[in-house]
């Protein structure tokens, strides 16, 4: 059955993109404004991570990326960076069973060299346990910044270089993104931000060259799947012409 069809025949629908990265920014000033320490914020983010990895089967999302603490997240405050941690830890350790359940597979991304032990095992056991998952594909990027990736990918590539595994004359743009952390991932089609921050702030530096990018006022706790399903719909009106020239017709939308 074509791709579409079986979408059809399973009650989905797609949007648009399959592949959607959002940076998830405001869970600070979305508990200031209740008058509630910073991390209450991160805490209600996290039910909204569950929320919009539930919504992608519906909207024919495949892939959701999501960056969940940067290289530079490690410049807040020693309490708020060990509450974060914590919360990664009981994040995977509730959310491992239905994340199963919904057949999501699950990948991290980022440096995990900086993070302790008792995470990392958890992030590979998770890894692991859901690697047979074939819905979506939940990527989350911890201790992650896209120039951070870049050199590492770099440092790896030059290795294989000097151990005469590649050719520098064979190193071209199809060359180094399989150094990347997110070499098995396609590009993200979406890169949406909230809180009304307009800037990329070191995410999917490479991947997201030709991303279509939406902004929106909306404070992470508060992003419902309604409005994600919003600008998915809005991407779908979008003419993207990687460089080209408009798509005929598109004039017309
Ligand atoms: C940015 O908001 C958010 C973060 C640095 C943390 C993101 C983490 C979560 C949403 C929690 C859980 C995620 C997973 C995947 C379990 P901010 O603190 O910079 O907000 P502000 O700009 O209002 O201060």
């Amino acid at each position: 059955m074509p791709e579409d069809a079986a979408d059809s025949a399973a009650g989905r629908t797609r949007l648009g993109p399959r592949h959607v990265a959002i940076i998830m920014d405001g869970n600070g000033r979305w508990a200031t404004q209740r008058g509630r320490p910073r991390l209450f914020g991160h805490h209600a983010g996290a039910q909204r991570v569950r929320e919009i990895v539930e919504s992608c089967p519906d909207y024919g999302v495949e892939y959701l990326t999501v960056f969940a603490f940067s290289t530079e997240n490690w410049k807040r405050t020693q309490a708020e960076v060990a509450g974060l941690m914590n919360l990664f830890r009981g994040y995977i350790r509730r959310e491992a069973r239905a994340l199963l359940a919904n057949d999501v597979r699950v990948r991290f991304i980022g440096d995990r060299v900086r993070l302790d032990a008792k995470l990392t095992g958890l992030m590979d056991e998770l890894e692991a346990m859901t690697a047979g998952c074939a819905g979506t594909n939940l990527t989350v990027a911890l201790n992650y910044g896209g120039r951070d990736e870049v050199a590492r990918a770099t440092k790896r590539l030059a290795e294989d270089v000097g151990r005469g595994r590649l050719r520098p004359e064979d190193v071209d743009e199809e060359t180094l993104p399989r150094y990347l952390d997110t070499c098995v991932l396609p590009d993200p089609d979406l890169v949406i931000r909230t809180s009304g921050e307009a800037r990329i702030s070191n995410f999917l530096l490479w991947q997201s060259a030709y991303s279509e990018y939406e902004f929106v006022d909306t404070l992470w706790p508060d992003f419902t799947r309604e409005e994600f399903r919003r600008l998915l719909e809005s991407y779908g009106r979008r003419d993207r012409r990687f460089g080209g020239v408009p798509a005929q017709g598109a004039a017309a939308r």
